[in-house]
């Protein structure tokens, strides 16, 4: 019998990950495939008991269910527990485990893609959604010296910022987290001792989307990430570049927290490589 994985989100027509995981699986001559699900909020409950209802074996969890799918779920990996958001989750022996992967995505991509450590870095993390929890708190392990969450709604951004802080005391890391409001005068003062710039916000996905913040910010100090991949050189990207700034776009985290994903689910490496070249067609078809 065919294995079910797929991902749920909402909107979900954005999203490559049905590409990047049918290819792996064509590649490795699989019996799985991989299905896109819109789900919205009202419906949760209803999608998840679904998957033990049907026996479907593993799903992503995607904008904006990361954080709230943890009530529906039996328990966590360690990591998806310090986190507090999931982004991958496997059926095993009839219960639903959580696991969040990209933190260690996106860290896989700094590294490899952008040639770059967080360890003593000045980090400005736009947004406070469940990407950026991940993401933050995979920093603060990799010892960034400060953590800046600029979030829209300040009272969320405090909230990660705080269980940053706590997460960090428990395992004796020295990182200083803040949280500021997107629209905070200061931010400017951040800009000039920062060395990494993220945006974690789906800001970007859209060409109309006004600027998260003023882009005369940035400066050739800064390497700037985006972790949205489509299109795969977003506005932010692009400003960066003009402005003599090193730049990194979504795709690799993109492809090494699903790489992660697919091997909890199927123990299979994914062919990266091969992943890589498709997605790249796809993104740059005209
Ligand atoms: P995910 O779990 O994938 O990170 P999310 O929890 O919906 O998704 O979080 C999305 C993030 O993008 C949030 O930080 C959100 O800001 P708010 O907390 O103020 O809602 C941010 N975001 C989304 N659209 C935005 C916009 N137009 N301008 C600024 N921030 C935006």
């Amino acid at each position: 019998m065919t294995n079910i994985l797929g991902i749920i989100g909402y909107p979900i027509g954005h999203t490559f990950s049905p590409l990047m995981h049918n290819t792996a699986i064509k590649h490795l001559g699989l019996d799985y495939i991989y299905l896109p699900f819109e789900v919205k909020k009202e419906n949760m409950a209803l999608a998840i008991g679904g998957l033990k209802g049907l026996g479907i074996n593993g799903i992503n969890v995607t904008i904006p269910h990361k954080e709230s799918v943890i009530s529906y779920l039996d328990n966590l990996d360690d990591n998806a527990r310090f986190i507090g958001a999931v982004n991958t989750i496997k059926l095993e022996d009839g219960r639903l485990k959580g696991y969040n992967t990209d933190g260690l995505g996106f860290l896989k991509s700094l590294k490899i893609d952008a040639q770059e450590n967080a360890k003593g870095k000045n980090i400005i993390i736009l947004g406070a959604g469940g990407a950026a929890r991940a993401i933050a708190i995979q920093m603060a392990l990799e010892e960034a010296n400060s953590i800046i969450i600029a979030n829209r709604t300040g009272e969320r951004g405090e909230e990660l910022a705080v269980h940053i802080n706590a997460k960090c005391k428990m395992q004796n890391v020295k990182c200083k987290v803040k949280a500021i409001s997107l629209r905070d005068n200061s931010l400017v003062e951040y800009f000039k001792k920062a060395d990494i710039i993220i945006n974690t916000t789906s800001v970007g996905m859209i060409d109309s989307n006004t600027p998260l913040f003023p882009y005369n910010y940035i400066s050739d100090r800064h390497l700037v990430c985006d972790i949205v991949y489509k299109p795969i050189e977003t506005k932010l990207l692009k400003e960066a570049s003009v402005r003599g700034a090193r730049f990194l776009n979504g795709l690799g985290m993109l492809i090494y927290q699903g790489s992660l994903s697919f091997k909890i689910w199927t123990g299979h490496e994914m062919p990266v490589e091969i992943v890589k070249k498709v997605l790249m067609e796809e993104l740059t078809k005209t």
